[in-house]
């Protein structure tokens, strides 16, 4: 068995992003275009369900393509490829339990407009430029219709995909996830949002129709010719850069628009979309507002917050209540950032629709009945020219043996441990957890002993990401420990850090739900070891 042995920098990565030709967005009007609500995805037919095949369940045709559409109104019209044709594409509206077959027809061009690093793994020279595969996140989903990141299609082919929308309430996403270019993919246009409805929702009387809107929300940069610009790295033969963040902000495809809103209260749901942005919502005038649920279900009772922090990937249901601001403009911000604008029209405000004080109580996981206590390194190293950064789970990549493989109905305790200098936004498919609690350690004792001493309490999460979560952020110098049974299907899924260019440059990993602890245990490789010299980390990967 050899062993490579690499230095990890404590220090950032030497790596410069080129100059660019940019726009500055800030020099756009801000405000100035209507906020556009995403169409509403229509079955075109039906198709005998695969879980039973006397129930025919609808399906749909979801064509992926090119178009250019205006992201403002003083600029030119920006190539972009969606779902459908608009970025974010079409919404689905489905109800629990009742499943659905989506037909995925890829029909890009086969030449990608973004910046591909081959060094990548899944984007190596040989493989075909444009490749796809779609990804219900936070659904609960049979594998092979999960979208994993090797299963992806070219231009001219499709995939049928089926989801069984057995799962609570919530609004889920559906994004691309194709190995080493997913990052690009998204960035170009192809997201969009998957609503699960429930009975239990209209006994609720939460503000819904046109008062219940989706936000998709995400940053990009744009060229001086209004076509969207992916910065490279200062390297030409390795473009891929740590994290991408833009100074353009897009809701539901629209840079700094505006909604017209009654002086009533609005249902909200929120999506960062971001390939690595975390956004600090808050509202201009500082009005409360009230979050109902969290990525994948609803809150035991809302929570009133005056601002909500959301990694990407994150989901947060909200109810907003205009009443009292019959006039006013008020900006969403995040932090001094403008997103947009609502505009309160004047008049009498007609609503009929309540913010209950008790929503969906949450069965929590007790910690007894875990199996499995799970150590999780996050960890970020320079490859050994020292050019670009890695982040590892684990110490793992990609292609090395699965080590996570939890028994089918059992609950684990993971355990992430990230030792490096960022937050990064975990997620897990197949599955829902809570956030147990986190608590910072002593990074340099456990670089050298691999000894975890905490350096304070156990802190619970904060309200805001107190219910049902499929990501959380791992935040640095901490231990975050989430809960989950891995309930569905037996298979084999990812668990990756939700920032597209960590999870594009090895930050994500395979993971089988076994059907019984006996296959589990023929899987396993020694993780990396990791240790360290003068201060340095140093990992030795086993292969
Ligand atoms: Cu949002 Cu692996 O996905
Ligand atoms: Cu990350």
């Amino acid at each position: 068995m050899g062993a490579t042995i690499i230095t990890l920098g404590a220090q950032r990565a030497l790596q410069t992003v080129q100059a660019r030709p940019a726009l500055d967005a800030n020099s756009l009007a801000h405000f100035v275009d209507p906020l556009p609500i995403p169409p509403i995805a229509r079955p075109s037919g039906v198709h005998p369900s695969p879980a039973d095949p006397t129930i025919k369940v609808p399906l749909y045709r979801i064509e992926m393509r090119e178009f250019e559409t205006k992201l403002h109104r003083d600029l030119k019209p920006t190539r972009q490829w969606g779902y459908g044709s608009s970025a974010p594409g079409p919404t689905f509206e489905t109800r629990s339990g009742e499943g659905l077959m989506v037909e995925w027809v890829n029909s890009l061009p086969s030449k990608h407009f973004l910046p591909i690093d081959h060094n990548l793994h899944g984007a190596e020279a040989g493989n075909p430029e444009v490749r796809a595969v779609v990804h219900v996140h936070g659904a609960k989903t049979p594998p092979d219709s999960d979208g994993y990141p090797e299963n992806w299609i070219v231009p001219g082919q499709s995939a049928l995909s089926y989801y069984p929308n057995d799962q609570d309430a919530a609004m889920l996403w559906y994004h691309d996830h194709a190995m080493g270019i997913n990052r690009l993919n998204i960035f170009a246009g192809l997201i969009g949002a998957f609503i699960v409805r429930e009975e239990v929702e209209a006994g609720f009387n939460l503000p819904g129709g046109k008062y219940e809107i989706p936000l998709i929300i995400y940053d990009r940069m744009l060229d001086r010719n209004s076509q969207l610009y992916y910065p490279v790295s200062a390297n030409p033969a390795s473009p891929w850069i740590t994290e991408f963040f833009g100074d353009a902000m897009l809701v539901n495809g629209k840079i700094f628009p505006y909604l017209e809103v009654e002086p009533r209260k609005y249902r909200f749901r929120v999506l960062n979309g971001a390939n690595g942005r975390f956004f600090h919502l808050s509202l201009a005038n500082r009005q409360t507002f009230h979050q109902i649920g969290t990525d994948t279900g609803l809150l035991p009772s809302p929570i009133e917050l005056s601002s909500l922090l959301l990694a990407p990937a994150e989901r947060a249901d909200l109810v907003v209540d205009f009443a009292g601001h019959s006039g006013e403009a008020i900006a969403l911000k995040s932090d001094a950032l403008d997103l947009m604008q609502f505009r309160v029209s004047r008049g009498q405000p007609h609503d009929t629709s309540s913010l209950p004080t008790k929503l969906r109580p949450i069965n929590r996981i007790a910690e007894s009945e875990s199996v499995k206590t799970r150590i999780l390194t996050l960890t970020e190293r320079d490859d050994l020219v020292g050019n670009a950064a890695m982040m590892l789970l684990n110490g793992t990549r990609w292609s090395m043996p699965i080590t996570e493989n939890p028994v089918i109905n059992t609950v684990e305790i993971w355990n992430l441990i990230n030792l490096t200098d960022d937050a990064h936004p975990i997620h897990l498919h197949l599955v829902r957890f809570l956030i147990l609690d986190r608590r910072r350690f002593d990074i340099f004792e456990y670089q050298t002993s691999k000894t975890l001493r905490y350096m304070g309490p156990a802190v619970p999460p904060e309200p805001s990401e107190a219910g049902w979560k499929d990501t959380a952020r791992a935040n640095p110098g901490m231990v975050t420990r989430i809960i989950m049974r891995f309930e569905g299907y037996t298979g084999r899924y990812v668990w990756h850090c939700h920032m597209l260019e960590h999870e594009d440059n090895e930050m994500m990993r395979p993971y089988e739900v076994v059907a019984s602890a006996k296959e589990a245990s023929n899987d396993v490789v020694a993780p990396a070891q990791e240790w360290c010299v003068n201060g340095r980390l140093q990992i030795r990967e086993n292969r």
